[in-house]
């Protein structure tokens, strides 16, 4: 089983992916997670992401598609939530060349809908420990203790670098222009679903899992 998770930017992707592959016994793999480890770690690839990200703008397609393709390479059949990736219609293309190479498929496309201004209110308040990656939001989903991570009882929660107003404000024009036209490439296929994403976790987990139709 694979699964795509669209969405603009602070929508729940995510969030989201973690009940997926607790219930789908799946593996996530995040773009953005993978990338952010790469610069912690000062790879080469880390050192070329770096400045995009910084700056809100997508990291080229033939970096990230090499990034995926190891990453099937490893995976194999195992079933796999993907998570802010493709983000172009370039790297949806991409994917299908490699699924098909690969003699595996797309199950299902789920994008997450809402307003520019509820990923804006989320990201702000978003915070996510350095530790374990646990992510929280000082709004809603705020930790038990102030502070601390509930999942692994790291003191100190970090803001995200990409968590600026200025940063926000790039990452959703760059999704407006680049990203939304990946749900057509999808819509032509059969396999997307549109999910309402502005309510609680619960209620967009609930759209989720019946989009999913399980
Ligand atoms: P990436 O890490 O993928 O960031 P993103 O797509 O901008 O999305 P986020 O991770 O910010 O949000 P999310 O949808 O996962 O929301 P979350 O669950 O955290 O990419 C970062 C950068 O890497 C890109 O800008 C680009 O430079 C590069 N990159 C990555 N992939 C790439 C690719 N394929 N191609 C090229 N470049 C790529 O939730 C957000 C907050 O809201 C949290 O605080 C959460 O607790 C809260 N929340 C979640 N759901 C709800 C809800 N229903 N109600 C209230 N609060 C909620
Ligand atoms: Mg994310």
């Amino acid at each position: 089983m694979r699964i795509i998770l669209l969405g603009p930017p602070g929508v729940g992707k995510g969030t989201q992916a973690q009940f997926l592959i607790d219930r789908l016994g799946a593996v996530q793999v995040s773009t953005g997670d993978l990338l952010r480890a790469a610069v912690r770690e000062g790879t080469e690839l880390g050192r070329k992401a770096k400045g995009f990200m910084d700056a809100g703008d997508l990291v080229p397609d033939d970096v990230i598609l090499g990034m995926i393709r190891e990453k099937m390479g490893e995976l194999g059949d195992t079933p796999v939530i993907f998570d802010g990736f493709p983000r172009t219609v370039a790297q949806a293309e991409g994917l299908d060349e490699l699924m098909n190479g690969l003699g595996l498929g797309i199950d299902k496309v789920v994008e997450l809908v809402v307003d520019d201004q509820v990923v804006i209110d989320r990201l702000s308040a978003r915070r996510s420990c350095p530790k374990c990656g646990a992510v929280f939001n000082l709004m809603f989903n705020p930790p038990k203790v102030e502070d601390v991570c509930d999942s692994c009882g790291h003191k100190g929660l970090i803001q995200r670098d990409d968590d600026k107003p200025e940063v926000i404000a790039n990452r959703l024009k760059v999704y407006h222009d680049q990203t939304a036209p990946v749900a057509n490439h999808y819509d032509a296929q059969g396999n997307l679903a549109k999910v309402p994403g502005a309510g609680t976790v619960e209620e967009v987990k609930n759209g989720v899992q019946s989009a999913l139709g399980r």
